[in-house]
């Protein structure tokens, strides 16, 4: 009996001891897996493959083999980039395998462009998870943000030349650059029923169009607030369930 106990307890110790190398062994290969990853072949059959039709060849398999003739563009302009928007569309999905380090480093505060060494500036570890909830919103959501994505309108379209950081908001006359001028939007929303009900254009005066137009949540007409019987729809708010 006891004897058996004592094999018992030898062989246990044996399998532990083969297993811990052996352990070692996967958790380095899960590692290399990884790594691998910032090589866009690891999940795209060919390059080719991915470019839009009528692109130009291009040789190489990581986001550096694009940045020669993609630049990162910093200068903050209120235009539509439909590179860097097709890009974040197609890899900044819910439950998506494909990270934002992928193609970007963090290091030092500082969110990069892998193999590059372009920095596209700071972001503090706090703000680069608020960033990331943003992207996904901005990838796929309903609201405001998610209206501006799907035409290639980047962050910095509406927040200028330097990464948005946690607390930070628009003015209006970065929305008027594109939607303006203002006079002419007052015209557009002007109801013809009831021309004093126009929500760009009322007592209130001259208020945020944030106040209304939120970017990353829904977006609510303030009127409606004390005017419960006016009939106001605004884009991007919450789609009626
Ligand atoms: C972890 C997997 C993964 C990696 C790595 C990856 N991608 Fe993708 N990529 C995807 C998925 C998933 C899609 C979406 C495919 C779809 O929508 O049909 C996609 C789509 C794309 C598209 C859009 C194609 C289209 O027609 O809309 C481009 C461009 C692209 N990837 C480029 C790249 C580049 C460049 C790299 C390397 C820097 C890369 N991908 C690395 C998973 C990956
Ligand atoms: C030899 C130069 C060159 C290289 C290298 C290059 N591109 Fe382009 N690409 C262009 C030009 C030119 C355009 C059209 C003008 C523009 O949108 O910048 C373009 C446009 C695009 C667009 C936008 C198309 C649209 O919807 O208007 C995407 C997406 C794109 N390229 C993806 C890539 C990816 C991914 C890589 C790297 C794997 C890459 N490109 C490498 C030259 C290049
Ligand atoms: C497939 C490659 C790829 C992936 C994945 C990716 N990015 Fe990017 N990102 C780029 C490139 C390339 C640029 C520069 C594009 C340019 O300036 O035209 C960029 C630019 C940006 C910018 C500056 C945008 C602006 O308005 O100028 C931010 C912020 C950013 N990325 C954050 C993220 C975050 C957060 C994620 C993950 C949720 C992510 N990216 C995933 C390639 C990628
Ligand atoms: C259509 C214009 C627009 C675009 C595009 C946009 N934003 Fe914003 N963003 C705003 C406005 C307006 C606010 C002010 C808050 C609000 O009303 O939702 C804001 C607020 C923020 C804040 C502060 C919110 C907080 O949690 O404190 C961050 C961070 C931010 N944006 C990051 C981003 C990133 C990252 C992108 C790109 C994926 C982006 N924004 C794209 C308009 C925009
Ligand atoms: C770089 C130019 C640009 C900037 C900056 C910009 N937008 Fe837009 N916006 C667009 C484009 C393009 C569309 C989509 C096409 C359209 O419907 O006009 C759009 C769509 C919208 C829509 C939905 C329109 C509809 O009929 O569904 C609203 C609302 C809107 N923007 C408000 C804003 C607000 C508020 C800001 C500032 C926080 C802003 N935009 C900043 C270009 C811009
Ligand atoms: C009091 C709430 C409120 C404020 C503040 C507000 N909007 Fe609007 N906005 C609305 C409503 C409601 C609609 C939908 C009415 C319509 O489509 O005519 C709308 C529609 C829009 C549209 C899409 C319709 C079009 O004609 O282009 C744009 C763009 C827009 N607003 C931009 C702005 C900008 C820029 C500001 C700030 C200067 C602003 N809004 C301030 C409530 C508001
Ligand atoms: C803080 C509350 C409040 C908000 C928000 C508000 N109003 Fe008013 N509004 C009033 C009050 C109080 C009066 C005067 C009493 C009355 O006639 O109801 C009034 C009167 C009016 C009238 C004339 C009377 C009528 O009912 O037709 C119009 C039109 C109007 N508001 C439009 C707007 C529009 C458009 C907005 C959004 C851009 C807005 N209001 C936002 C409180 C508000």
């Amino acid at each position: 009996m006891k004897k058996t106990v004592l094999l018992s307890v030898v062989f246990i110790l044996v399998i532990v001891i083969i297993a811990i190398p052996l352990l070692a062994q996967t958790k380095k290969q899960t590692t290399k897996t990884v790594a691998k990853k910032a090589l866009c072949l690891s999940c795209h059959e060919n390059t080719q493959s991915i470019l839009p039709k009528n692109h130009k060849p291009v040789s190489g398999d990581t986001i550096a083999s694009c940045n020669p003739c993609h630049k990162p563009d910093l200068s903050g302009k209120a235009e539509p980039r439909p590179y860097a928007g097709t890009l974040h569309r197609a890899h900044v999905k819910e439950g998506s395998t494909a990270d934002c380090m992928i193609c970007h480093t963090y290091k030092g505060g500082r969110l990069g462009i892998s193999g590059t060494g372009v920095s596209l500036g700071k972001v503090e570890k706090e703000d680069l998870e608020n960033t990331k909830k943003i992207f996904l919103s901005w990838s796929q959501s309903k609201n405001m943000d998610g209206i501006h994505g799907k035409v290639d309108i980047m962050c910095s379209a509406c927040h200028g030349n330097k990464l948005a950081t946690t607390g930070d908001t628009v003015e209006n006359d970065r929305c008027l650059t594109c939607h303006g001028p203002l006079e002419a939007l007052q015209k557009r929303s002007e109801p013809k029923d009831f021309p004093d009900r126009n929500p760009h254009n009322s007592h209130l005066g001259d208020i945020a169009c944030t106040v209304c137009h939120k970017a990353h949540s829904p977006s609510t007409v303030y009127c409606l607030g004390c005017h419960g019987n006016f009939k106001m729809k605004i884009p991007g708010a919450e789609p009626k369930g």
